[in-house]
């Protein structure tokens, strides 16, 4: 005997090659149509929506309809029938379901905002607290699908090139991504702490250490960091390492593992390889280490012809070893208004610039906020450099060269949006490579490792790291799709020597070096093979893919910017006895900072 009441088929395959079938389907009651006695109702599952139809003669199934309210649950076996009028926006339209029997499986009150309806009408945090409601929404539904089909795809290329998907603790010790950590406390050894993993960085590099080879996770990361619209405190990185390799041979692997991506996602053809800029290129012509190549307006140096002007600024900055840039915006110096370029301006000084200066070439004439400054033969070799046609605006930034850059380049990516130059069709994937060893912060007066302190210089500067850190480059490089950078990785240490000389470089001091990484110093004495990885972010790779610019859409229960969730209602307090048992004591026995 059958006891099986699983249904036969999902509600979106059904179709004419269904017709006369009798089936069981099950679903949510999406909406429902009452024509004075012949009843429709659309019926969700996962799948997508088919309509249903009650006919009056049969008396049980349509009472029971009649009482039908939106996302009930519902059980059904029917007919499949020919549509009399055929719906061509559904995959569905061309048949319905007569109803022969029903039965309702579960009620549901009426929803705090409607399914279907338009998104901005319900407030962010209503549909957090009801995210189980919101996931019943088609694009976010689709996202997750997205989401699936991204690992399965990811999981069958890397399981095909020979990696071994291994986990790593998530208890574990602090690791130098650069964020705060996480803190879980210990309870059989009070006053300690776990932290949960920024990355699995350090394991996957003893995973090396431990022979194999290659290695790859679908990895959860946890940082406690200022979080935006591309930033979650609990996130997922495809994590992956490789032995005996070269910087090339991963991004090779990467290359192809993108490829399929793109094939099976999007079924586009990617050329390859992929475009390789130096940090130093994409910084002097993008202002940016994640650069969008889909359209030019490069950042044009103006330091030497702007040189011998009168203006006093430039003369200031040029002193002070700061520098002039230029971006030209073609053939948009009559969109641009006082009032417009008043607004660019604004813009500018929230990227720390102290001005934007601004010219236009219009009928031959240099007209703008510093043309008068201009000698002729600067202004000739202005319009020569910058190969300035009419109608060109020419917004100017003089100051120290990390401001310059960064405001150019911010200031690029803005004014391509507004004039609409990038192509939503075009995908630009690139290599970054290149970065330079260590970052120096000028805040506290010393060198941060670029990427992280495991990251292995080039091999010529294995001798400059305590000498020379601003010139060390690194063997690192990052993927940037469309100026978003989704992957990044590098070639690691693995002698014990170099390991400690970075730590030094980092300004660690010995006891600090054998308290933090006294373990991985220790392995690193026992055979540790060369070796190299990278990591993409899930999620940042998902919202590309989706077309959505909110981390959150690719994530099913997701955190708010303060980093809680609004569903289980986390973070929470504790019981007392669980403090006292972990060793911590209440926070309300805190005042002022002092313990009572
Ligand atoms: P990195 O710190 O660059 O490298 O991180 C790799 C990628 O993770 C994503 N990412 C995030 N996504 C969402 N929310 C966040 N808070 C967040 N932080 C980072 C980014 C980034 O490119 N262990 C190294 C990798 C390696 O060297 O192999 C690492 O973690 O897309």
């Amino acid at each position: 005997m059958n006891t099986s009441s699983m249904k036969t088929i999902n509600n979106a395959e059904l179709n004419l090659n269904n017709l006369n079938q009798t089936i069981t389907i099950y679903g949510w009651v999406n909406r429902k149509r009452n024509l004075g006695g012949l009843i429709f109702i659309d019926l969700r599952d996962r799948s997508g929506i088919v309509q249903l139809v009650v006919r009056p003669e049969n008396k049980e199934v349509s009472a029971l309809a009649e009482a039908l309210k939106n996302e009930f649950v519902i059980k059904v076996v029917g007919k499949v029938v020919e549509r009399e009028s055929k719906n061509k926006n559904l995959t569905t339209g061309d048949i319905e379901v007569e109803v022969q029997t029903l039965v309702v499986l579960n009620e549901s009150d009426d929803l705090p905002f409607e399914i279907n309806s338009d998104l901005t009408l319900a407030a962010q945090d209503l549909r957090l607290k009801y995210r189980y409601l919101d996931l019943r929404r088609e694009d976010l539904k689709n996202n997750l699908i997205l989401r699936h089909k991204i690992l399965q795809v990811t999981r069958e290329y890397l399981n095909s090139q020979n990696f071994l998907e291994i986990e790593t603790p998530i208890l574990g010790k602090s690791t130098p991504e650069g964020a705060r950590d996480y803190l879980v406390p210990s309870r059989v050894s009070k006053g300690n702490f776990y932290a949960l993993p920024q990355s699995p960085q350090i394991y996957k590099q003893l995973l090396m250490v431990g022979g194999f080879e290659r290695y790859y996770q679908i990895a959860k990361c946890f940082r406690d960091e200022d979080l935006r619209a591309d930033r979650q405190p609990e996130f997922t990185q495809i994590d992956l390492e490789m032995s005996f390799i070269t910087e090339q041979d991963v991004r090779a692997i990467i290359t192809g593992l993108f490829v399929k991506l793109f094939k099976e996602i999007k079924g586009l053809e990617l050329q390859t390889p992929f475009y390789e800029m130096s940090f130093k290129d994409a910084m002097e012509f993008y202002g940016s280490d994640k650069p969008d190549t889909r359209f030019e307006m490069k950042l044009q140096n103006l330091s030497t012809v702007l040189a011998n002007t009168n203006f006093y600024l430039f003369d200031n900055v040029l002193k002070n070893q700061g520098i002039i840039n230029a971006i030209v915006v073609k053939n948009a110096a009559d969109k641009y208004s006082r009032k417009d370029i008043d607004r660019l301006t604004d813009f500018a000084k929230t990227y720390k610039a102290s001005g934007l200066a601004w010219v236009k070439l219009e009928n031959g004439e240099l007209s703008g906020s510093i043309a008068k400054f201009f000698a002729e033969d600067t202004v000739q070799a202005l319009k020569q450099t910058l190969e300035l046609e009419d109608n060109d605006l020419v917004l100017i930034v003089a100051d120290k060269a990390k401001v310059v850059k960064a405001t150019l380049g911010a200031l690029r990516l803005k004014l391509a949006n507004e004039l609409k130059l990038i192509d939503p069709q075009r995908h630009a994937l690139l290599w970054i490579v290149d970065f330079p060893l260590f970052e120096f912060d000028e805040t506290v007066n010393r060198y941060y490792a670029c990427h992280h302190p495991f990251t292995s210089p080039k091999d010529e500067f294995i001798d400059k790291l305590e000498t020379q850190p601003a010139e060390c480059l690194a063997k690192a490089y990052d993927l940037v799709w469309n100026g978003n950078e989704i992957a990044g990785g590098s070639i690691r240490i693995h002698k014990r020597e170099v390991q400690q000389k970075m730590f030094k470089a980092l300004g660690l001091v010995a006891q600090e070096i054998e308290n933090k990484f006294g373990f991985l110093l220790l392995a690193f004495k026992y055979g540790t093979p060369p070796h190299g990885g990278l990591a993409f972010g899930l999620e940042r790779l998902i919202m590309l893919f989706a077309g959505t610019d909110n981390i959150r859409d690719v994530i099913a229960f997701p955190k708010t910017t303060s980093a809680s969730c609004l569903m289980v209602e986390c973070p929470s307090e504790v019981a007392e006895e669980q403090l006292h048992e972990l060793g911590i004591r209440p926070f309300a026995e805190v005042e002022n900072g002092v313990r009572r």
